[in-house]
């Protein structure tokens, strides 16, 4: 390409595109902007001062010419400045000194930082975590539990019942009614069956039932059941690993009452009650006055479910339990609503931040 002819007006213009486009930063472009189109110094100014210098005959094309290059000029420095804009300016528009954008750290859930502690608690005292299927049979959810069909102990617990048996489970032959799982007791009839004694596990996990949801219930919600079998373990066991559990969860001078109860697969059963951490048992508002906080059930498990997993009922004796996990972080956090665990709010989600 020949260099653009400067006493005319199209290799001016010519050059100062070239020049333009050429510029990295905005400094640079304002630097060729100026040497064109500057009051003083300028390429425009030169060709002002040729103009004024001029002899008559020429001033009028002169004059022309001069006034045309600086439109265009002054044209073409709007339109880059629109154009780089939009394009060539974001790329080198990166302003250092702005403060950074901060990294936001995810944290646990509320319900999970529960669950996890009550897996280290339990875990100290020798328990180890295992896991069963929600869609559950009728005969590990129920009858094995010496809950059979009829039993009146099913009707508190309503759940959905599924059309269709569990496909590739081995005890598909036993042509039983799949569900999802009201409570995680399930877990102990599959442990027990697959494992002989000694047993200390914990089974965490989400249970189904028929409620409506309001400010305390949920019809999916958390549990985690406590099973432990040998020879000659007894009630004082249960209670002393509860309040071990009590102490470290909630304050170290909780205590635990026991208020007779009934469960089919516990006998004696209880309700465990914890003394107020908050008024230590004189009575406030979190207890309502009573001193206590229920906590869940529990008992020593009853032959009938001994013997519906094959083992020697006279030979060994255990103890269970069961409590929500919502309920503890309800109590532990003292939060008033359950469905704040189940929204995503992250206002209400981001206090739990450790
Ligand atoms: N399954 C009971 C429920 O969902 C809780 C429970 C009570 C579990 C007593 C147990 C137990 O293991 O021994 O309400």
């Amino acid at each position: 390409m020949p260099a653009p002819n400067l006493s005319t007006v199209e290799g001016v213009l010519a050059k100062f595109h070239e020049e333009l486009y050429a510029a990295k930063t905005p400094h640079d472009r304002q630097a060729v902007r100026d040497h064109y189109l500057g009051r003083k110094n300028s390429v425009l100014a030169d060709w002002m001062e040729r103009l004024a210098a001029a002899p008559p005959a020429e001033k009028k094309t002169l004059g022309q010419m001069t006034n045309a290059l600086k439109r265009e000029l002054e044209a073409r420095w709007t339109t880059f400045l629109d154009t780089a804009e939009t394009s060539a300016a974001p790329a080198d528009a990166v302003d250092v000194t702005l403060p950074g954008r901060p990294v936001r750290l995810g944290h646990r859930h509320p319900l999970t930082i529960v669950r996890t502690q009550l897996e280290e608690i339990f875990g100290r005292m020798g328990f180890s975590a295992v896991e069963g299927p929600e869609v559950e049979d009728e005969w590990h959810c129920f009858d094995a539990l010496n809950m059979p069909a009829e039993h009146p102990a099913r009707d508190m617990q309503d759940t959905l019942y599924l059309a269709k048996p569990i496909a590739g489970r081995a005890d598909n032959a036993k042509d039983v009614r799949t569900l999802l799982r009201t409570h995680t007791s399930s877990i102990q009839i599959r442990y027990m069956e697959a494992h002989k004694p000694p047993i200390r596990i914990i089974a965490p996990g989400r249970v189904y039932r028929r409620d409506d949801l309001d400010l305390t219930h949920s019809p999916a919600f958390g549990q985690i059941e406590g099973l432990a079998v040998g020879e000659g373990l007894t009630l004082a066991d249960l209670k002393g690993t509860l309040l071990a559990f009590a102490q470290q969860m909630f304050s170290p001078t909780t205590r635990v009452r026991f208020r007779p109860s009934f469960f089919p697969y516990t006998e004696p059963s209880a309700e465990i009650d914890l003394s107020c951490w908050q008024c230590d048992g004189r009575g406030c508002a979190m207890c309502k006055k009573t001193g206590w906080i229920e906590l869940g059930g529990c008992g020593m498990v009853h032959p009938a479910v001994f013997e519906a997993v094959g083992y020697d009922a006279e030979r060994y004796t255990g103890f269970a339990w069961g409590i929500g996990i919502e309920r503890i972080a309800i109590l532990k956090y003292q939060v008033e609503d359950i469905r704040l665990f189940y929204e995503n709010d992250l206002r209400f989600l981001e206090q739990f931040q450790y």
